[in-house]
C-alpha cells in the first residue's frame, strides 16, 4: 500500500480526482468502480469539474457502483443510485448505458449479486475502484465478520453502521438493514484501489486496517496484500498510525 497524507479534506480529494483523472486519460474506456458515503463527495465535485472546465471525457467510460440498500428503489432520493446522480453522473457525460448498479429491488439479491459479479468480469474487471471505509474497518458493506474470500452478496448492517447511516435518512429507523455489496474478493481483484478517509473519527479504522493483521474482523485490512492500492488520508484520519508515512 502506498499512503499518502494530506493536510486537508480539500487536499486529499484534488489529489484523489488527479489520480482518476490520469487514470481515464490513460484509458479512456476505464471500469472505474464508484464508493457511496460523504468522504468521496469532494473528489466527485473536484471530477465534475474537470469535465465542465477541462474538457475530462467520460463518454467511454465504465462504471459499477460498490452497493446499494435493499428495498429502495433508484428513484428514492437516499438509494446511493440517486446519490451517484446528484453527485457525480449528471455532472459528466457518461453513457447511461455504461452505469452499473445493483437493484435493490431485485426478487432474488443473490441470484442478481452473483449476475453482478459476472457483469464485473465481462467488462474486463475493475481498473480502478474508489473507496472510503467504515468505522468499524468495512468496504462497501462489509462489516466485520464477512469472509475475505466473498464475492458480491446480500448482507446485513450493523447497527453501528445503521447509525453511522442514519444522518442521510433523517431517522435511523429508516435505514434499511439488508444491502447488497460487493465483496472483498471482488474488491481484491480490481487492478487499481484508492481508498481515502477523512476526520479523526476514521482514526482507530485507518489504524487497524494498515497496522493491524489481516483479519475479517477489519474487511479493508485484506489491502495489505492488494498489489496495488494508494490510501489517501488527511492528518486528522493518520492521528493513530504509528508507522511514518
Ligand atoms: C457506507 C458505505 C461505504 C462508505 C462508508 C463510510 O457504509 N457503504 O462505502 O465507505 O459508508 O462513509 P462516509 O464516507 O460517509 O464516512
Amino acid at each position: 500500500m502506498k499512503i499518502f497524507i494530506k493536510k486537508t479534506y480539500e487536499e486529499l480529494s484534488k489529489e484523489a480526482a488527479e489520480i482518476v483523472k490520469k487514470a481515464i486519460q490513460a484509458k479512456p474506456n476505464l471500469v472505474l468502480g464508484l464508493a457511496s458515503g460523504g468522504t468521496p463527495q469532494g473528489c466527485y465535485q473536484e471530477l465534475s469539474r474537470m469535465h465542465k472546465e477541462e474538457g475530462l471525457d467520460f463518454s467511454q467510460v465504465i462504471c459499477f457502483s460498490l452497493d446499494e440498500y435493499l428495498e429502495l428503489s433508484f428513484n428514492d432520493p437516499n438509494s446511493y443510485y440517486h446519490f451517484y446522480r446528484e453527485n457525480l453522473l449528471n455532472h459528466i457525460n457518461i453513457q447511461f448505458r455504461n452505469i452499473h448498479f445493483p437493484d435493490g429491488l431485485v426478487d432474488n439479491p443473490t441470484e442478481f449479486s452473483a449476475e453482478y459479479d459476472k457483469k464485473i468480469k465481462e467488462a474486463g474487471g475493475i481498473d480502478l475502484q474508489l473507496l472510503g471505509i467504515g468505522r468499524d474497518g468495512h468496504l462497501g458493506f462489509n462489516e466485520p465478520g464477512t469472509p475475505l474470500d466473498a464475492r458480491t452478496h446480500l448482507a446485513k448492517l450493523t447497527n453501528q453502521t445503521i447509525e453511522d447511516n442514519a444522518r442521510f435518512f433523517g431517522k435511523k429507523e429508516y435505514v434499511p438493514k439488508f444491502v447488497i455489496t460487493i465483496g472483498p474478493q471482488t474488491i481484491f481483484e480490481v487492478k487499481k484501489i484508492l481508498l481515502l478517509a477523512s476526520g479523526g473519527n476514521k482514526a482507530d479504522a485507518v489504524a487497524k486496517f494498515i497496522e493491524g493483521s489481516i483479519t475479517p474482523q477489519i474487511t479493508a485490512s485484506i489491502l495489505q496484500k492488494h498489489p496495488d492500492t494508494i490510501v489517501i488520508l488527511d492528518e486528522a484520519a493518520a492521528s493513530k498510525l504509528k508507522g511514518k508515512y
